[in-house]
C-alpha cells in the first residue's frame, strides 16, 4: 500500500467511575459499538478503544487525512453516545470534556485532546500510543527530549547512521498561539530553554531532517479553552518506532525515570508520572498520582495488531516504586508549594475567586 494512511488518536474524560479515577465498561462498550458501525460503513479501517484514568481513548486508522471532519465528528459522535450512558448511570462529570454545545467542523478547541499522524507505512510500522491521566500536555516535554535528542537514552543517535543527523521538533507557545521549529543537535540548548517550562511551550510534532513524521502529541489545554479549570488534560502521544527511527526500547526508556509533571488532585499539584500497565492505571491516590499507559501496534495495512501493553514488564517496577517514594515525599508537604503548584500556575482555578474577595482586605505593609 503506497497511499498514506492516517492514525487518529482523539481523546476525552465523559464521566469518571468512581470520581475521576476510572470508566465504567458500559461506556467503552457503547464506544466500540459506535467504533464499529463506523468501520462497518467503511469511515475507518480499524479502531481501539482504550482507557487511561478516566479518560476515553479513541485509537483509529483511516484514509482521510489529519483533520477530518467526518473522522472528528465520529469522535464527538461516540464521546456524546458514552455520555449519554454515563449519564443514566450518574456517573461522575458525565460529558466533562464536551465543551462546545455542537459539532463545529474539528473537535480540537471543543475539549477533546487530538494527536494525529499521515504517513505512508513502512514495510513494517511499529507505532507506541502514550496516554497519560490527571497530567497535563507539557509532561511529554522531558521523556520526548530524551527519546530524539539524548544519545544517553537514544543509542541510535550515535550508532545509526539514518538517526545521526537529529530531529526537527515544533514547539507551540500555547499561551502565545504560536509556534516555532527548533532543529537538534544544532540547537539543542535553545530548545532545552522552552521546553524546560513545561506548562507554556509544548512539544506537538518531531520530524526526521528528511520531513518524515515521527512523533505527535495532543497540547490542547482545556482550562485555556473554557477559560477556568475544568479538569486537567490527560494528553497523548504517537510515537512511531524502528528502522532510523528510535527503537521502542529507546521510546519507553525515559519512563524509567518518574519525572514530575504537574496534576495530580485538581489538577494543581506536582506529582511523578508512573508508568503502568493497561489494569493499573486507575489513579486513586489523591486522585493520582499521574499515570501514563504505553500501547504499541504493528500497523498492517491499516489494521491495528495490538495492542501490547508495553509497561507490563517487571523492567518498570523500579519506577513504579520510585514513583511511589516521591508520591509519599511530595505529599508530606500539604498545601504548601512546590507541591501545590505556583500561583501562574492556579490561575484558572478557584485562585482569582479567592484573590477578588479578599483584595479589600490588603493594606499597606
Ligand atoms: C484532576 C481531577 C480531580 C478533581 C477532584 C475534584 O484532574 O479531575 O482531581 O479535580 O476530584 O473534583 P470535583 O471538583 O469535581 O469534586
Ligand atoms: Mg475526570
Ligand atoms: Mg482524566
Amino acid at each position: 500500500m503506497s497511499e498514506k494512511i492516517t492514525l487518529s488518536v482523539i481523546k476525552a474524560d465523559v464521566g469518571g467511575f468512581v470520581g475521576h479515577c476510572a470508566i465504567h465498561p458500559d461506556m467503552m462498550e457503547v464506544a466500540r459499538k459506535r467504533l464499529k458501525e463506523a468501520q462497518d460503513r467503511g469511515v475507518i479501517i480499524d479502531f481501539h478503544v482504550m482507557r487511561c484514568g478516566d479518560d476515553m481513548e479513541l485509537i483509529m486508522t483511516h484514509k482521510k487525512g489529519a483533520d477530518s471532519e467526518e473522522i472528528h465528528k465520529l469522535a464527538w459522535n461516540t464521546f456524546l453516545a458514552a455520555t449519554e450512558v454515563a449519564k443514566e448511570l450518574k456517573m461522575y462529570g458525565a460529558g466533562q470534556d464536551l465543551l462546545a454545545d455542537a459539532f463545529s467542523g474539528n473537535v480540537k478547541g471543543m475539549g477533546p485532546g487530538v494527536a494525529e499522524m499521515e504517513f505512508v507505512e513502512r514495510k513494517s510500522e511499529p507505532v507506541i500510543v502514550f496516554m497519560a491521566d490527571k497530567t497535563s500536555p507539557g509532561a511529554w516535554n522531558l521523556p520526548l527530549f530524551k527519546i530524539f535528542a539524548d544519545p544517553f537514552n537514544t543509542a541510535g543517535l550515535v550508532i545509526d547512521p539514518a538517526m545521526h543527523d537529529g530531529f526537527i521538533f515544533e514547539v507551540v507557545d500555547v499561551y502565545g498561539h504560536r509556534k516555532i521549529n527548533l532543529n537538534t543537535p544544532e540547537e539543542m540548548y535553545d530548545l532545552l530553554m522552552f521546553i524546560g517550562t513545561m506548562r507554556q511551550y509544548m512539544i506537538r510534532r518531531i520530524y526526521t531532517k528528511k520531513g518524515e513524521i515521527a512523533a505527535a502529541a495532543s497540547t490542547q489545554k482545556l482550562s485555556l479553552i473554557a477559560g477556568k479549570y475544568v479538569g486537567k488534560d490527560d494528553p497523548i502521544l504517537i510515537v512511531r518506532c524502528q528502522a532510523g527511527l528510535p527503537a521502542v526500547g529507546e521510546a519507553l526508556e525515559p519512563f524509567s525515570f518518574p519525572h514530575i509533571v504537574e496534576g495530580w488532585m485538581r489538577g494543581s499539584h506536582h506529582g511523578p508520572l508512573m508508568p503502568v500497565p493497561f489494569e493499573k492505571a486507575n489513579p486513586t491516590r489523591f486522585d493520582g498520582p499521574p499515570r501514563v499507559i504505553a500501547a504499541g501496534f504493528q500497523i498492517a495495512n491499516g489494521r491495528l495488531i495490538g495492542p501490547r501493553d508495553l509497561f507490563d514488564d517487571p523492567a518498570f517496577d523500579y519506577a513504579r516504586q520510585k514513583a511511589n517514594e516521591i508520591g509519599n515525599y511530595l505529599r508530606v508537604h500539604g498545601p504548601f508549594e512546590p507541591h501545590r503548584l505556583g500561583l501562574d500556575d492556579l490561575e484558572y482555578t478557584t485562585m482569582p475567586q479567592l484573590m477578588k474577595r479578599l483584595e479589600s482586605r490588603f493594606e499597606p505593609e
